[in-house]
């Protein structure tokens, strides 16, 4: 019996907390929206490219304010960090391409209190100064 009430009681606090993150997330967390990049567009390697995000209507409270951005690849995020340490209130931060794989299947995460994907875009290789 003892036993059996210990699965009410566990499958209760479950339920209670599976019904209450909602509110929690409407209340502490800030998911700009990414404005820039575009879909399509495109960042050249060595350019200095800025990333811009909606901050006009932040929470009261936010519950992480270091924002950072990610590089993604498909649906992988890769290890490269394109800015990190600025504030997620700022809306925007620029930073230089790094030197990757030339492709149109790139996106960035911008992290803060939660992450935020942007559409598409590719990024390509210096080819003016080319021979
Ligand atoms: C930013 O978000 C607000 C609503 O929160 C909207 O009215 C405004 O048009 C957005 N700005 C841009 C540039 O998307
Ligand atoms: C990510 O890259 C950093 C250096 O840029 C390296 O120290 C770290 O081990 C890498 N992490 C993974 C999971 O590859
Ligand atoms: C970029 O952010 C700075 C503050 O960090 C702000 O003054 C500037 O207007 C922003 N520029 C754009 C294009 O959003
Ligand atoms: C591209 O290459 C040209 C010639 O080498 C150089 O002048 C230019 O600054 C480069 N652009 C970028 C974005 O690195």
């Amino acid at each position: 019996m003892t036993f059996n009430f210990f699965f009410v009681l566990c499958f209760a606090l479950v339920a209670l907390v599976y019904a209450h993150p909602i509110s929690l997330l409407a209340r502490d967390v800030f998911v700009p929206e990414i404005i820039t990049p575009t879909t399509g567009e495109t960042w050249v390697i060595g350019d200095t490219q800025s990333v811009t995000w909606n901050v006009s209507s932040p929470p009261a409270q936010i519950t992480n304010p270091v924002g950072q951005i990610l590089l993604r690849k498909g649906e992988l995020t890769q290890n490269v960090t394109l800015a990190g340490d600025f504030s997620i209130l700022a809306g925007n931060v620029s930073f230089i391409v790094p030197s990757v794989t030339p492709d149109d299947d790139y996106s960035i995460v911008l992290f803060g209190d939660s992450g935020n994907f942007s559409p598409e875009f590719s990024i390509v290789a210096n080819t003016s100064g080319a021979p």
